[in-house]
């Protein structure tokens, strides 16, 4: 219908107001120069500071928040539309029609997203996240391993088709958004935060 339409177009517009590319405007700094060009909340504080980060982290957070929210609340029941703008949303941060097409990860607005499409979901994703973070200091590897961590309990909790289907699809294409963080990791060359190795010193 034109009303699932507008709410996966606000989804997908929603998703493109990048929070460390608009911040990055009011610095004159565009981080995607800086760091590992990624326009996201830990290049964002790799580059520029916690403050700057944090700024980032809410408006990515916030933005996955309310495309979700628009869509639980106007989306007349559909159970998978708010998975539907979640997606929408991603991919506006990833490719913002706002900045060139290039944008983040994804991590920030996937989370944002789950807190209202899937709230139990992001108990497994930050916890998930913050064991590989902790263990190895490599975000990336810690965001790539979080959303994988989604299928098994999308399964594991007999998830509906359209939850199962977005945790897959989810799982995926932050693989495929970490693609750059994987060939790094590889080559010993990825950035890493040691200082919350709380593991393994
Ligand atoms: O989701 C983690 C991602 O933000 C990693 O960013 O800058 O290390 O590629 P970066």
């Amino acid at each position: 219908t034109l009303t699932t339409l507008l709410l996966l177009l606000a989804a997908y517009l929603l998703g493109s107001l990048s929070g460390s590319l608009l911040l990055g405007r009011l610095r004159g700094v565009d981080i995607r120069q800086h760091g590992s060009g990624n326009a996201g909340g830990t290049n964002a504080l790799r580059t520029q500071g916690w403050k700057f980060a944090l700024g980032t982290v809410l408006v990515d957070v916030g933005k996955g928040v309310l495309a979700a929210w628009l869509a639980l609340r106007f989306g007349g029941g559909e159970a998978w539309l708010p998975y539907a703008a979640a997606a929408a949303a991603i991919l506006g941060h990833v490719y913002p029609v706002f900045h060139g097409f290039r944008g983040g990860k994804g991590a920030g607005t996937l989370v944002g997203a789950l807190l209202v499409a899937w709230p139990v979901s992001v108990v497994v994703l930050i916890g998930a996240w913050l064991l590989v973070l902790t263990a190895t200091g490599y975000v990336g590897l810690s965001t790539i391993l979080a959303g994988a961590a989604l299928v098994p309990f999308a399964l594991l909790t007999d998830a509906p088709a359209s939850r199962l289907v977005f945790a897959v699809g989810v799982a995926l294409f932050l693989a495929y958004t970490h693609r750059s963080n994987i060939a790094r990791l590889r080559a010993g060359t990825e950035s890493r935060f040691e200082r919350v190795r709380i593991w393994a010193r």
